[in-house]
């Protein structure tokens, strides 16, 4: 039933008949195999055998309670960016000194709740955020930890809306910045400043910006250490691409580790990293069933019932999913299609002249790369609901999150009745 490149991809969910489970469960449906994961987080670890060295999962790539039960249970922690993500983590039972807490903008409230839960490190990202967590933790009469986030200023050589590590970029602060900070440590009592942390982009399939970002980080924390200014913790962040089409080659786990040991070498505090899509992409796909088959004038589409509101990337970046078609090799003619959802935008499409077997009304196909970045990014817009989520195990499967009803999307909203001044 399926090309033989794609055999891999698609083992972890070998035990399983993924026609009968979009029988049961209804489509859209995202199926995660728990193999898939566990095989990854392994691969990694072993990778870093050897290494004083953390994997604290990037939580904003796939959320879901089972997902980071999963990582959590093989000893992962956490990167999060919210308090709706901190809370999502301690729920699933990863320890608070496990999590690292990043991202430009966090309010007052998420860092208290991360104070409250005592995580292990904040990542810190502009001046106005270290002195508000000086206020905040100095308010508790504790210091707490912290890294600096550095904006190396090298292309990661990605889509541009997913490139972090540029000057013209949002993200950390320069390296002289930095310098000032560790130089100025002591107007900071309540925040012990020993760590670096960078993130230059995701989706990075070319070693050469990760091995210029890290050798440039490893150069600032030798300058910093030679300075009196022990550094404990380098947190290199997340980025390791996967292989979404044919002729896309990913760096493997043991390439990537081995830019990590060269470029630390001699490093004696811990290491952190930030995976995500490459932990999750591939270990999930998402189902959905073809609604119609339309000839356009210049076009033939496959309208299917997922839709830009469940798999948001194709839209976002042009990202390219592989598409199949699930079912017997019946031997159809290939058709060149645009696949497309029902939602009321042209944006809402999945693939553009895509060749795949003919299909007809009511056949399956599978999206697939849809692990990461794909239900964590869902929304109910054109209010449809959010989708369903399985974790398939060997030859069993569990829904994770059963499919959002018409009363939950509407849930929060009322009648304007209830008239306030302000
Ligand atoms: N650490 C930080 C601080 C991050 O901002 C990110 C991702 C990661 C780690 C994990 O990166 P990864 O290993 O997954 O590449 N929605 C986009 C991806 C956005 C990534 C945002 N930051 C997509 O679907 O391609």
């Amino acid at each position: 039933m399926l090309e033989t490149e794609l055999e891999a991809t698609l083992a972890g969910f070998a035990g399983i008949d993924l026609a009968a489970l979009a029988r049961r469960e209804g489509t859209p449906l995202y199926v995660y195999s728990a193999d898939a994961i566990r095989s990854r987080l392994n691969a990694l670890q072993l990778a870093l055998a050897g290494l004083d060295a953390g994997i604290c999962y990037a939580v904003k790539a796939n959320s879901n309670g089972a997902v980071l039960r999963l990582l959590g249970g093989m000893g992962a922690g956490a990167d999060i960016v919210s308090g709706g993500e901190l809370r999502r983590v301690l729920l699933a039972g990863i320890p608070a000194d496990r999590i690292v807490f990043s991202g430009v903008g966090k309010s007052a409230d998420e860092i208290n709740q991360a104070l409250d839960a005592g995580v292990a490190r904040f990542n810190l990202e502009s001046r106005a955020e270290l002195d508000l967590l000086q206020t905040l933790a100095s308010k508790r009469g504790i210091a707490a930890r912290a890294s600096v986030r550095i904006n190396p200023d090298v292309d990661a050589l990605t889509h541009a809306k997913i490139s972090t590590g540029k000057s013209e970029n949002k993200f950390g602060v320069s390296f002289d910045e930095a310098r000032k900070w560790f130089d100025k440590r002591a107007r900071w009592p309540a925040v012990q400043l020993d760590g670096l942390h960078m993130h230059i982009g995701s989706q990075i399939l070319n070693i050469e910006p990760i091995r210029q970002a890290l050798q440039r980080m490893a150069a600032l924390w030798r300058e910093l250490d030679a300075a009196g200014h022990a550094i404990a913790s380098i947190d290199v962040g997340g980025g390791l691409g996967v292989r979404y089409r044919e002729g896309e080659q990913a760096i493997s786990a043991e390439a990537y580790v081995a830019e990590i040991r060269m470029a630390l070498d001699g490093f004696k505090g811990r290491i952190l990293l930030e995976p995500g899509r490459w932990l999750l992409a591939e270990a999930g796909m998402l189902l959905s069933r073809v609604l119609l088959e339309k000839h356009g004038e210049a076009r033939r589409f496959l309208v299917l019932d997922a839709a830009m509101n469940d798999l948001l990337r194709p839209s976002l970046y042009d990202a390219w999913h592989d598409i199949l078609r699930v079912g017997v090799a019946d031997a159809r003619p290939q058709v060149t299609y645009d696949v497309v959802g029902p939602v009321c935008e042209t944006g809402d499409t999945f693939a553009v002249g895509r060749d795949l077997p003919r299909c007809d009304a009511g056949d399956l196909v599978a999206i697939l790369g849809a692990g990461a970045y794909g239900a964590s990014m869902a929304s109910s817009y054109n209010s449809r609901p959010l989708p369903a989520e399985v974790l398939v195990d060997g030859d069993r499967y569990a829904v994770v999150r059963r499919r959002q009803t018409f009363d939950e999307m509407i849930a929060g909203e009322q009648p304007a009745n209830d008239w306030r001044q302000a």
